[in-house]
């Protein structure tokens, strides 16, 4: 448990210490490049540029869950504050925290005075949501929190008062199924009876739908899939040459989930000189970067129940493209 009150600023990130070794970069890059399947964690993806390139994602029309997910915290915002009456709100992996404005509207609106921390890997997303959010909500302190949340939650804050614990945009679709449940169950272990869960996850629907969200016409996705190789080049020392890969993301209907790949467009060699080696690449070749599940409504409510949740309300939209869920902990 740390002391919110040590914070220098609002708008200065509070570090939050990894509770267990979580690899390095250059450790990443050993055990995920050096064999087969070639594989990132996505967390690499969000430097500063990456952040930018994921904003710009957001705005695309291909991509639908940043607005299909508004839409549904905008409708239910009030139901959901009245339902928690959060007095502290955590939402891991924020970004710049955009929609979540109606949710502070809610809360001001019943008189509730909230502290929200934005926790994100990202120091430069945590900054610029502080300084959007300051002031413009009555009652409402902003306490950014930067960390790893795969490294363990055990330093995380806990405040007193009924805590909104938020996981949004689809995030939850970037772990494999064992990695998923292993997060909700570290939420779910600093959850009181009177805390909340506020999840949301994207949906299975027509691969054509799915295929153009990670494909965007104007190539914001292709260039925060290759910007990851310049945040490889600037934390190990590597030479990849970002326009010697493609960018690949399509729908694998058998895992219910959108692959992001890298692939070389010819055969290569990239030094790695922190690790003493060199990675070969033929013509094709690919680095997996990113997995993005799609949930029907009962593998969601499954991955909650095994994590030791129960479904409160299950937020969809007319057009079931995108799930808002609000889950509270299940009796032992
Ligand atoms: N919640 C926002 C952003 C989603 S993108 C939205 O719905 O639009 C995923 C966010 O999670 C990014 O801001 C990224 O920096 C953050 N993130 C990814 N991996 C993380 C990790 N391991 N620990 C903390 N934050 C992480
Ligand atoms: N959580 C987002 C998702 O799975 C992250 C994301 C959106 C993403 N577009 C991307 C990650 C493109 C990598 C590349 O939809």
């Amino acid at each position: 448990m740390s002391d919110l009150s040590l914070s220098a600023s609002a708008h200065t990130p509070q570090l939050v210490p990894a509770s267990r070794a979580v690899p390095s970069l250059l450790e990443d890059v050993r055990d995920g490049l050096l064999r087969i399947p070639r594989e990132l964690p996505p967390k690499y993806f969000y430097d500063d540029h990456g952040s930018a390139l994921f904003e710009a994602i957001c705005e695309t029309p291909e991509y639908y869950p940043t607005r299909a997910e508004r839409a549904l915290l905008l409708a239910h915002a009030r139901e959901i504050v009245e339902a928690v009456r959060p007095q502290v709100m955590v939402e891991l992996g924020s970004g710049v925290a955009t929609k979540i404005g109606p949710l502070f509207e809610a809360s001001a609106g019943l008189g509730l005075a909230v502290t929200y921390c934005p926790f994100d890997v990202c120091a430069a997303v945590l900054t610029k949501s502080a300084a959007l959010l300051t002031g413009r909500y009555a009652g409402l302190t902003v306490s950014p929190l930067q960390g790893d949340f795969t490294a363990g939650l055990d330093h995380l804050p806990v405040l007193a008062g009924p805590t909104l614990y938020m996981f949004l945009g689809g995030t939850i679709g970037n772990f494999t199924d064992p990695a998923a449940l292993a997060l909700l169950r570290e939420i779910r272990a600093l959850m009181r009876p009177t805390d909340r869960l506020l999840l949301g996850a994207d949906r299975v629907k027509a691969m054509a739908v799915l295929n153009a969200a990670y494909n965007d016409a104007a190539g914001y996705t292709a260039a925060f899939n290759l910007n990851v190789l310049s945040v490889l080049n600037a934390g190990v020392g590597a030479n990849f040459v970002p326009s010697q890969f493609a960018h690949r993301a399509f729908y694998n209907e058998q895992e219910a989930q959108i692959e992001m790949h890298l692939v070389s467009r010819e055969a290569q060699t990239v030094e790695l000189p922190a690790l003493n080696t060199r990675l070969q690449l033929a013509a094709g070749d690919s680095i997996r970067t990113e997995i993005s599940r799609k949930f029907s409504p009962d593998a969601l409510q499954k991955l909650l129940a095994s994590a030791g949740f129960a479904i409160e309300r299950y937020f969809t939209g007319e057009d079931e493209a995108f799930s808002v869920v609000l889950a509270a902990p299940a009796a032992a």
